[in-house]
């Protein structure tokens, strides 16, 4: 027999149930004292997710899954102090690894480091603002953030406030979860001329990223040029063709919906170097363009000669795009309904294929890019593998705007943290971070910058899965003298840097939603971080 007692409160704030206990009162067996204790624990665990789902009805009980008793036996059997995880970054890789990791072990701490004051990385300022079911995912990472045992701390750029070092000292794990903030370039001439921008600043500008807020596009020009053929391609091609009426009841800011009523593009090619059957969109993003208001698709149906029985052995999702872009090819063009674009003025989109971009090329006065001009090239191999070889040949394309979407690029972080600058990833296997013991990755800098969030959701669970064995295994040190955050706080304080919580973050949100409410959009979004820092009282 031990004499124990069990003690129960709800913290004010998170209103999560938590057993206090000290080593005084009732008489109980050890087997039920431990038992008792487990139970409480997964209760505990439950009650939170219960305040979350149901906004504190306590009584509701949603369908619960099993509870995360990864670790929490041995935890609890053992005594070890909590584990204290840090991840860097707060896209849907930051928060699917915090998710997965408290999900699956009950006695774990995770906090996660922010450097904008806001959080979601690409929810926010990537994904298209006339997409908002996918930004539906914040309402997930919202319940991780707000359980009692994660902790977000905005405003804090890791490797500048803070070093990966430092916070491996202050966390018995550290996972590296912050993107690609950079994008590749072509290295062509004439690729820094004004008319010229990558996508992920244009997308960045649309989308309120504040970084991108001074680009202020000239869309003065009837044609643009999109070089790549990837989803971003297509993203950007359907906000410049978008009827505004359709733009405006989404989250696009305020000054970019400005920017493109005044915009004179009517006319947008995508360029890709490779053929169709190499295309990165997907069908449903293509299918939204072809539907698009307003806007024609013009594809020629020279380009997809002989692809019907080329693609048979494709696989579903190739072929079933590749059909559509035929479908689409060989359509007679329908008349463009009067009003749905201006009848005067139809836009019109169109795909380009087996061009190379060789240099952009400058006005007469060299002052601005008129044209791009393209080495065409000729597929060596087939499949997703094929190489575009140039075949010697040339051709000019005028336009007056030029967007390089041909991806992402992730930079390193801290001279500690090994970096593949060839593949843009730091290398690691399953998310464990080669030749450093307790530092992982997750996202688009561990597999580079591609795949969707459910791909970077996966990803990001096995990276958490690999630190969970680690814990299980002994492989992470736990010892007590990590403090966490508490370190953190008081390096932070001596630089001058002031975090923005989660609860400051939904200050600000309400702000955004209550300025949105009156132009009949979502939100208005706050594109200036010192007025977020002025709204939070900073
Ligand atoms: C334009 C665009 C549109 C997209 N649209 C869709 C879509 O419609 N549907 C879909 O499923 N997928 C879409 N994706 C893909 C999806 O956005 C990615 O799969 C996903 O965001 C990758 O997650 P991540 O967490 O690795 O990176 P990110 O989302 O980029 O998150 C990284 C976070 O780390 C932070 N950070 C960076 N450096 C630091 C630092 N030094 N210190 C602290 N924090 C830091 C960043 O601010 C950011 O918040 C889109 C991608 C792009 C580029
Ligand atoms: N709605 C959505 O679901 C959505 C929206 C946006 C983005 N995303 C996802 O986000 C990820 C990133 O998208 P992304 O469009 O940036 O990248 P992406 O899918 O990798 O496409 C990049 C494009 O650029 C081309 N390219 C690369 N280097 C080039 C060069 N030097 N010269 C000419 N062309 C070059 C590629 O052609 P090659 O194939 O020949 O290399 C490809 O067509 C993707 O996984 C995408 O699906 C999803």
């Amino acid at each position: 027999m031990v004499k124990i007692s069990l003690r129960f409160a709800f913290t004010g704030r998170s209103r999560q149930l938590v057993a206090v206990w000290a080593a005084k009162g009732r008489r109980q067996s050890a087997a039920s004292v431990m038992m008792m204790m487990m139970m409480l624990r997964e209760r505990a665990w439950y009650h939170g997710r219960l305040t979350i789902e149901s906004g504190g009805a306590s009584g509701r009980q949603p369908a619960l899954p099993s509870p995360p008793l990864y670790g929490l036996r041995r935890w609890l059997c053992s005594a070890a102090p909590a584990p204290r995880v840090c991840v860097v970054g707060s896209g849907p890789a930051g928060f699917y690894t915090a998710q997965h990791i408290l999900k699956h072990h009950g006695g774990a701490l995770v906090d996660i480091y922010e450097k904008l004051p806001v959080p979601f990385g690409l929810v926010r300022f990537g994904v298209a603002p006339d997409h908002p079911e996918v930004k539906n995912v914040t309402n997930t990472f919202t319940q991780t953030a707000r359980s009692g045992r994660c902790g977000f701390y905005g405003n804090v750029t890791v490797g500048r406030d803070v070093t990966v070092p430092e916070l491996q000292q202050a966390y018995h794990a550290v996972v590296l979860s912050y993107g690609a903030e950079d994008n590749r370039v072509l290295g062509i001439p004439g690729e820094n001329l004004p008319g010229v921008y990558s996508a992920r600043a244009f997308v960045g500008w649309y989308n309120g990223l504040p970084e991108n807020q001074d680009l202020k596009p000239d869309l003065s020009c009837e044609t643009a040029l999109i070089l790549g053929h990837g989803n971003v391609a297509l993203d950007i091609a359907r906000i410049l063709l978008s009827p505004l009426q359709l733009l405006r009841k989404t989250d696009i800011t305020d000054s970019s919906l400005a920017a493109l009523a005044c915009s004179k593009v009517k006319r947008v090619w995508l360029v890709g170097r490779r053929g169709p059957l190499q295309v990165a969109f997907t069908i449903k993003e293509l299918r939204e363009m072809i539907n698009l208001p307003g806007a024609r698709a013009v594809l020629d149906p020279a380009d997809f000669t002989g692809l019907e029985s080329a693609v048979k052995d494709a696989s579903r999702p190739r072929k079933r795009l590749t059909e559509l872009m035929i479908k689409t090819a060989l359509e007679k063009p329908v008349e463009m309904q009067a009003g749905a674009a201006g009848a005067a003025a139809p836009r019109e989109w169109g795909l380009k294929f087996q061009r190379s971009p060789q240099e952009v090329l400058p006005s007469a006065d060299g002052s601005r890019a008129r044209g791009v001009r393209m080495a065409l090239t000729r597929l060596e191999g087939s499949g997703d593998s094929a190489k575009a070889i140039p075949t010697g040949d040339v051709e000019e394309l005028e336009c007056g705007l030029v967007l390089s979407s041909i991806g992402y690029r992730s930079l390193p972080l801290d001279p500690a943290v090994p970096f593949d600058s060839q593949r843009g990833v730091i290398p690691n296997s399953s998310g464990r971070v080669e030749g450093v013991p307790g530092l992982y990755c997750s996202g688009w800098v561990k597999r580079g910058p591609t795949g969707v969030i459910i791909t970077t959701m996966n990803d990001s669970f096995d990276t958490a899965q690999s630190l969970l064995e680690d814990l299980q295994g002994g492989v992470l040190d736990i010892s007590p003298s990590r403090e966490g955050f508490g370190l953190v706080e008081s390096i932070l304080h001596s630089r001058g840097v002031r975090p923005v919580s989660f609860s400051d973050w939904e200050k600000i949100d309400a702000a955004e939603v209550a300025r949105g409410k009156a132009a009949g959009k979502p939100r208005e979004k706050i594109v200036d971080p010192a007025e977020m820092l002025r709204i939070i009282g900073h």
